[in-house]
This record gives C-alpha cells, structure tokens and sequence, in this order.
C-alpha cells in the first residue's frame, strides 16, 4: 500500500519505518525542515533502541522517504497517518492546532477513497473538527479513522510490532477492511469500535497506568509510615491476575510526554461536560507531590539540603531514552538547587538534551557515575537506567565519601547496599 505519515514524532517515524518494513511505500512528511534533513541523511532526530536500523534499512530499499512538501507525500496515499504532537494548552486542556494545521496541509491533496488515521492522542469529537476543515478543501471522498498508538518510549518497535491490541475505531466497512489488512502483519486481539471509542480508549488506558502508579506511590508512603515494604506488597497484590503486576512499581512518580499531558486532558474534557473524574483526578495530585514527598525523606535524614553536595543518577524521564519532557529527575533538581544543595549529574542519553532546553539549570555534568560519586557526598538515583541497576556498590564505596544512597526508583537491593557500608532510604522501603 501506499501510505502517508505526517508528523515525525516517535509515534510518526516508529509507524512509518515499521510499516514500510513489512513492504508498504512510505512517505513521512514534517513541516520541520532541520528534522527532514537529518531525516533524509539517514539519522533519527532522537534515541530510539533499534530505530537508526530500521531507517537505514527502509530508505536504501527506498520504501521510505521523507519530505516537508505535502503535495509530494499525499496524493498517491491509500491510507494518511495525522501522527502530529498534541501538547497540553494553559488549561490542561489538549492543544489540537497541529493536528488542524495537518489537516488543512492535507486536504487539498487528499485522493479520492483515502483512509485518513489520526494516530494523535485527541479528546473525543476531534474526527467531527478534522472533518469540517478537510471537507472546506476538498470534494473528494475519503474516511477518518483512530487507531491510537500504545508504544511505549525505549521499547517502541518492539511494542509496535507486538502490541496486546490493535484498535481500529472507523465509522466505514470498507475504510476498516483496509486498516484491518494494513495492520495483517502485527500481532494482538482486534478491537473493532467507533472513532469515538478509540479515542477513549487511549486516553483511559494512559489515566489507568498513571493512577496504577499514583496508587502505589500511596501505598510507598503507608509503607513508609509502617515500616512494610512495598515491592513486597506489590508483588503480594500483583499475583492477583484482576490487577496484574506491570506498572506497580514506586518511584518520584510517572513523568514523559504521555502521562503528565493525557491525565491533564481527561479532566479537563471530562469537565467540560461536568464529570467528576475523582480517581484520576486523585493520580494527577498524588503524582505533582511525590517529588515533595521524595525530598522530604532527604531532609529527614540530612536536616538541611543548603550546600549539600548532591551527586544525581539520570535526568531523563525513565531509562532507555533521551526524553526529558516532564521529567522528574528535572523537577527534583530544581526543587534541590532552590534549597541551595549543589547538583551534580549523569545521565547515558540525556545530558545534552538538559543543556540545550534548561541552560540556565545551575548542574556540575559528569561523564560517568564514579566522577559523580567522587563530588558528592549523596547519591540520589533518579531514572532507572540498566547502568544503574547494576551500580558497583563496592567500587562506588572506594572511591567516595558518600554515606547515603537515595533510591527514586528503588532499583538498588536495599541490603546490598547496607552491607556494601552505605545508608538506603527508597520509596516505600
Ligand atoms: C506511555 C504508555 O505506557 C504507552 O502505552 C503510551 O503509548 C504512551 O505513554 C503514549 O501515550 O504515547 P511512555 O510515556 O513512553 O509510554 O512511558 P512509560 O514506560 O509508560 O512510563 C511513563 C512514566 O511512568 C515514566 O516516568 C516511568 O518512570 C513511570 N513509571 C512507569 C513508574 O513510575 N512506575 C511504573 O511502574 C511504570
């Protein structure tokens, strides 16, 4: 098939490199020239485990190109993915002007029968708003569609190719005979709905996970009051199929484009028509405290974080990505540096990413764990990258002064790291 990707995000360029893997003709268009470029020269614009690969592989067999002209990419397109960002405004609510402005971009060009997808997240209703801009400028036939997207940053291909489901939300027999062969391929149950369905469906899976996480931040903070631990509780609870062990684990709380952004907009859409969202509402405060919470177990043990030597493992979001977007690592940095302790960091991936959007953030970079250690006198692990996870604690004893380990991620074995002479204090634990 022929296909058009708009948007060159994660969810636009994983879908378009994957697709034209399985032999689709691919053509991903971005209004941003500096990516394209980077793009055509055979570079992905971000770290993405496997993706360079799949780029590489796809534009030499030239089933995958990328342009910023969209009368090059659509008229030849059975099927249009809008995969174009959708932020959150000042009220919370989803900031839907990409995807208009995408829409107007593509509608003049659109051929006649085409499936146009929206594969961004947006609020229910948003098809009915597409369509009125697309029908202003074109006469020609076509259908609108959501297949919402459920990769996860640092496994996308992987979750992309094997996903638990697809949802395919189309309000036309024919249009979902072609999705339903397009998406042959991939693995997972088939959910057949409404466009408004699918979209729902993505935004309630993203507010589950996110109060799945706030709940057992909860529950951290009792074990914390209780002295129990709460990766035992969590595996004790998560044995149980109803609830299912993923996303249970305690931290500095859930950050990264989706969460923050989609827990934000349920509400305010669910507002909009005056419901009560208790629940999520409830995940959305639990998660903007937990990084509070976190610092107020630093000052019990320290008294006072003012000049304190902080040395800080990762700053992106979670492990296995470059992204910062609403990263707690960030937000506990600068809640730090406001009471005056002196930050010193590393991070595998994200270093530059945090030198270029917070230049101003007063942070000692380091090139590796040990030069860290040897400026700090505390430890505090904030994303859990694998490097970390296997921290040497002996080594990490050798050659600092450091007496505390604070675990953000609880990712370090709390008695390995007594017996290794150091002082743990995790989430819960
Ligand atoms: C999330 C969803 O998992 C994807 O299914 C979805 O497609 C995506 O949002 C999206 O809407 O585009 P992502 O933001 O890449 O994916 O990352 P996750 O792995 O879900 O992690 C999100 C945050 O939750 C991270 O800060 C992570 O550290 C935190 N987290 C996750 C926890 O604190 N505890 C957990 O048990 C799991």
């Amino acid at each position: 098939m022929k296909l058009a990707v708009v948007g060159t995000g994660y969810v636009g360029l994983v879908t378009a490199a994957v697709l034209a893997d399985f032999g689709n003709q691919v053509t991903g268009v971005d209004v941003d020239e500096a990516k394209i470029k980077i793009l055509k020269a055979g570079r992905s614009p971000f770290y993405e485990p496997g993706l360079s690969d799949l780029l590489i592989r796809n534009q030499k067999s030239s089933r995958l190109e990328f342009t910023t002209d969209y009368s090059q990419a659509i008229p030849e397109a059975d099927v249009v993915f809008i995969c174009v960002g959708t932020p959150s405004d000042n009220n919370g609510q989803a900031d839907l002007k990409y995807v208009f402005a995408a829409s107007r971009s593509l509608a003049p060009y659109l051929k006649d029968g085409a499936v146009v997808v929206i594969k961004s997240t947006v609020p229910p209703g948003t098809h009915l708003k597409v369509k009125q801009i697309i029908d202003d400028k074109t006469k020609k036939e076509y259908f609108l569609a959501s297949v919402p997207e459920f990769l996860r940053e640092g496994s996308a291909i992987e979750d992309t190719l094997h996903p638990d489901r697809v949802v395919i939300g189309v309000d036309d027999e024919q249009a979902q005979k072609l999705l339903l062969d397009l998406h042959r391929p991939i693995n997972g149950k088939r959910i057949l709905t409404d466009i408004v369905s699918a979209q729902l469906i993505k935004y309630t899976a993203n507010a589950f996970l996110a109060s799945k996480i706030s709940f057992t931040n909860e529950v951290a903070r009792l074990c914390d009051a209780y002295q129990a631990d709460v990766m035992k509780v969590m595996e004790g609870i998560g044995e149980d199929k109803r609830i299912g062990k993923a996303f249970l684990h305690p931290g500095l709380g859930y950050g990264g484009s989706c969460f923050p952004k989609d827990v934000k907009a349920i509400l305010a859409f669910g507002k909009q028509r005056k419901i009560d969202l208790n629940v999520i509402k409830g995940a959305h405060v639990t998660n903007q405290v937990q990084v509070d919470y976190f610092i107020s177990k630093m000052e019990a043990k320290l008294s006072v974080l003012k000049s304190v030597k902080v040395g800080v493992l990762g700053l992106a979001f979670k492990g296995n990505t470059d992204d910062i977007r609403e990263s707690r690592a960030l937000i506990l940095i600068e809640n730090l540096i406001a009471k005056g302790a002196f930050i010193y960091a590393y991070d595998p991936m994200a270093m530059d990413n945090v030198k270029k959007f917070y230049p101003d953030l007063k942070i000692s970079y380091l090139p590796n764990w040990q030069a860290v250690a040897k400026k700090s006198e505390v430890l505090v692990i904030a994303t859990d990258w694998n490097e970390f996870k296997e921290l040497n604690l002996e080594e990490l004893a050798e050659i600092s002064k450091i007496r505390y380990i604070f675990d953000g991620r609880n990712i370090l074995n709390p008695d390995k790291v007594k017996q290794a002479g150091f002082d743990y204090v995790g989430v819960g634990r």
